[in-house]
């Protein structure tokens, strides 16, 4: 079973040995591995039982460093950098060839982010070598917001979990290429489109697919409960005679439903709150002795979108 502790010495060592270690951040923790060395990407991979084309995210603790990493840093690229990091901000760059193809899955961008938590900044600061870091889970589940949920999942198949308490934004970053100059989302998360547009102005949204996934993190099966899931609006919202329904809701209860089988995101309806219990609450619920999870839509502004692009994922709707 992996060691859960806060030793960011301990951590080192089995990253320096090519092992993998599992890291808190801001967003979620990540099953990380020296981004420069083959075996341990390799390693990601197979433990994650994630499909090669998926490529990964490179977290760096520095834009000096990210230097070594990417070849270019356009100007908006770096205005959005300079404002955002360390932050819930992935960028895609033009990679430099000491970046592994295997990291990029033989794409010419490569993922990067500085993340903001303290003992990972000070893990990165004290490494010679970046970190690639996918979200902690195996492919295709709920994202680990908590060092127990990553040991849950992965426990007995790494070496060590660097403790960093529950992560405190909950949801993944959000990714920002440049197609074509423009600014585009790839993958709505934990940083709101409209902050990111107080910066650079309007930005493109990339259009999910799952025929044609441009960033594989955009299929529409991604981030899913074992359990079957069903999301409406709650003036549709069903209430089903045979078997248990649980209901994930955002700020108040529905009166005619027994209180124990629902869960408020928001109770006070803040959507940051609601992004930091999502998939902790998607597990608890996940793992209850219940026959399916009814969720409903949140407000979709600011950080609401991500959480609904993540609810739709879960129920593989478009
Ligand atoms: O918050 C996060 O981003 C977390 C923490 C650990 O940093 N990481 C994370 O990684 O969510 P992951 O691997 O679960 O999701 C990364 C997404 C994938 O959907 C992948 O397809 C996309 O990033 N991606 C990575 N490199 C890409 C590239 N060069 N072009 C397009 N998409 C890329
Ligand atoms: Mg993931």
């Amino acid at each position: 079973m992996a060691i859960i502790g806060k030793d960011i010495n301990q951590a080192k060592e089995f990253l320096r040995k090519k092992q993998l270690v599992a890291i808190p951040t801001e967003t979620v923790y990540g099953l990380a591995g020296n981004a420069l060395d083959e075996k341990a990407v390799l390693s990601i991979f197979e433990t994650k039982n994630r499909p090669s084309f998926d490529p990964l995210i490179v977290h760096t603790d520095s834009l000096q460093k990210l230097e070594k990493y990417v070849s270019e840093i356009q100007q908006q690229a770096y205005l959005l950098a300079e404002n955002f990091w360390p932050g819930p901000l992935t960028l895609l760059l033009p990679k430099k060839e000491i970046i592994p193809d295997l990291v990029t899955s033989g794409l010419d961008t490569v993922a990067v982010r500085i993340p903001n938590h303290p003992l990972t900044l000070e893990l990165l600061a004290a490494l010679d070598f970046p970190l690639a870091a996918p979200s902690a889970n195996p492919f295709g589940y709920i994202s680990p917001t908590s060092a127990q949920h990553v040991n849950q999942q992965l426990g007995d198949q790494i070496p060590y979990i660097l403790d960093g308490g529950e992560c405190g934004i909950g949801i993944e970053s959000t990714i920002i290429g440049f197609v074509d100059q423009i600014p585009t989302v790839y993958r709505l998360g934990g940083l709101a489109i409209e902050d990111i547009e107080n910066v650079i102005g309007e930005v493109a949204i990339m259009s999910h697919s799952s025929s044609n996934p441009k960033a594989p993190g955009m299929l529409k099966s991604h981030y899913a409960p074992r359990k079957p899931f069903f999301l409406s609006e709650r003036n549709n919202m069903p209430q089903p005679e045979n078997g248990l329904s649980a209901y994930l809701l955002f700020d108040h209860f529905i009166e005619s439903i027994d209180k124990k089988y629902q869960r408020l995101l928001s109770p006070s309806g803040n959507l940051k709150e609601a992004a930091h219990n999502l998939f902790a609450y998607l597990r608890e619920l996940d793992s209850q002795p219940i026959d399916r999870i009814f969720a409903e839509f949140v407000p979709d502004k600011d950080l609401g979108k991500a959480i609904n692009d993540r609810l739709k994922r879960a129920a593989a709707i478009d």
